[in-house]
């Protein structure tokens, strides 16, 4: 019966298993409605290690944060690569990106370190420095004046991140001829519609990933689709300042895939999620509590109004012109505070390998595990972050959780009285950690900077309670808000 039912059934050196008494789905939906909850509660019945059916899968949940290092580390027994890749597919519809399959030869991971860190990171914060100025002062996408005008917060973060990261890695197409006027508009046109069309494709983003198919959604596929033929070589091609990232993967899509055209145009589309993805609702939550706390904006002001000193520059709204060098972004370590412990409050990403083979799997605490070929180990570092006894009341905002006494930063954190080796992990771990994580913290700290030296910023209702997480996109990585929140500003009197 139990085979016929597809329910497993603990073997001896096994974690405790949980087949959840929906056939198939297991405990899917349980731990959809409350991710943080459900395994809580579990850990709470069965420890460090427990077992999970879920659509189809027999996930282990590893909970103990001195044992993250066995799996993140466990490169023999545990494969990262198949799950992504599968994954990616499911979404964006390319043909697999897996060497293993045949289409393609591309190391993707090289690809990813060789342009968004490095040398190469230095001129995508050039560029993404330039477009914020322009997106922020210099385009008419927000209303900016001396008065007070009224936005949401999600919403401003979302136009001006969205165009100016856009820019950044895909460049402009300005086109030859004399009329600069009409080629600025169709340029910010073409912008405005690749918004419009990420906004309906990342609404159905969290159903394609547990394996709706995207013909379901009528909006959401056509969305996907115009992106697509946005993205078409022969459309990106006419673009000029695109970032290394973008041309580099053009580059071996021609020459080291046989994919099609559109597979190609794809594999684009992906890189646009990734870019975009997380670091709009992590932009949101930076700043809404940055505003929301007097602290931490009079810090963070104090920190900018340093830096522009000490590079002998001044912020004026008709010539956006700042200058930031990666050295001195690197060293505001209090909006670095800010973005982290913003990060930490609204992180809900989900760690994942797969087993190549039976193997044991060894705990901190001495104790192993037999975990069978094809299962999943998950790790969800929300546990981590929201745990008191590392996070001394963790639900509320602290701007300076990250900073030591010295106002250096603080990457020493306790459980229990030993030193942690993970303990903030919005950006996964090991092998499968975000390429992107540089550029991301950057260009949120840029935004800032910009915010806090051109304008003036409150919130409409201060006081406000932080709106609850989104948990309908938990395990995809930054949660977003479930509802905006107003704010309003203006220029600042010169
Ligand atoms: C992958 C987080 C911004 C590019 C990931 C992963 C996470 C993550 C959790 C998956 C790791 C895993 O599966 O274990 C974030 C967060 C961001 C952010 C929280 C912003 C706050 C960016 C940006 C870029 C980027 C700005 C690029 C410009 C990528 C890429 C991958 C990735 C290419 C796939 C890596 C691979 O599969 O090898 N990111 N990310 N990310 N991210 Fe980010």
């Amino acid at each position: 019966l139990w085979l016929v039912l597809g329910i497993r059934r603990r073997q001896p050196g096994e974690p405790p298993v949980e087949n959840g008494w929906i056939p198939y789905l297991g405990c899917a939906l349980q731990f959809g409605s409350n991710p943080l909850e459900f395994l809580r509660s579990r850990q709470r019945k069965y420890g460090h290690i427990f077992t999970c059916k879920i659509a189809g899968d027999y996930v282990h949940f590893l909970c103990d944060p001195f044992s993250y290092h066995s799996v993140i580390r466990q490169g023999r027994h545990l494969d990262w690569k198949k799950f992504h890749f599968a994954t990616s597919v499911k979404a964006f519809g390319h043909q697999s990106m897996d060497p293993s399959h045949g289409y393609t030869t591309e190391n993707l991971h090289q690809t990813f370190l060789k342009t968004l860190q490095g040398e190469a990171l230095t001129s995508l914060i050039d560029n993404m420095m330039e477009n914020l100025q322009g997106v922020m002062l210099q385009s008419d996408t927000l209303k900016v004046s001396s008065d007070w005008e009224v936005d949401g917060i999600f919403a401003f973060c979302y136009k001006v991140m969205f165009q100016s990261g856009y820019l950044t890695l895909f460049g402009k197409e300005l086109g030859k001829g004399d009329k600069m006027q009409a080629r600025q508009e169709a340029q910010k046109a073409l912008v405005l519609s690749a918004l419009e069309n990420f906004k309906e494709f990342d609404k159905i983003f969290p159903a394609l990933v547990a394996g709706l198919p995207i013909h379901v959604f009528k909006s959401g596929h056509s969305a996907r689709e115009n992106l697509t033929k946005s993205m078409l070589h022969e459309n990106l091609s006419k673009r000029e300042n695109m970032s290394d990232l973008i041309s580099l993967r053009m580059l071996l899509n021609d020459t080291l895939s046989t994919f099609n055209d559109t597979s190609k145009a794809r594999t684009h589309v992906a890189l646009l999620w990734a870019s975009q993805a997380n670091t709009l609702p992590a932009t949101f939550w930076t700043l809404f509590y940055m505003i929301r706390s007097p602290d931490a904006i009079r810090a963070a002001r104090e920190e900018v109004q340093a830096i522009l000193e000490s590079s002998n520059q001044k912020a004026d709204p008709k010539k956006p012109c700042l200058i930031l060098t990666r050295e001195q972004l690197d060293n505001m370590t209090v909006l670095d505070s800010i973005i982290k412990e913003a990060m930490r409050l609204s992180s809900a990403s989900l760690n994942v390998r797969v087993a190549k083979e039976d193997f044991l799997l060894h705990l901190d605490n001495k104790e192993s595990y037999v975990i069978r070929k094809d299962d999943v180990i998950a790790l969800y570092p929300q546990l981590l972050h929201f745990d008191p006894e590392i996070y001394e009341d963790p639900l509320t905002f602290k701007y300076d959780r990250y900073l030591d006494e010295n106002g250096q930063e603080k990457n020493v954190f306790y459980r229990e009285g030993r030193k942690l080796r993970y303990y903030y992990m919005p950006f996964g771990s090991g092998v499968t950690k975000c390429p992107g994580r540089f550029f991301a913290v950057h260009e949120i700290k840029q935004f800032l900077t910009l915010l806090l030296c051109y304008f003036d910023m409150e919130l409409v209702e201060s006081d406000l309670k932080a709106p609850p997480l989104d948990q309908s996109r938990a395990g995809l990585g930054i949660l977003q808000p479930t509802y905006d929140v107003d704010f309003k500003y203006k220029l600042k009197a010169q």
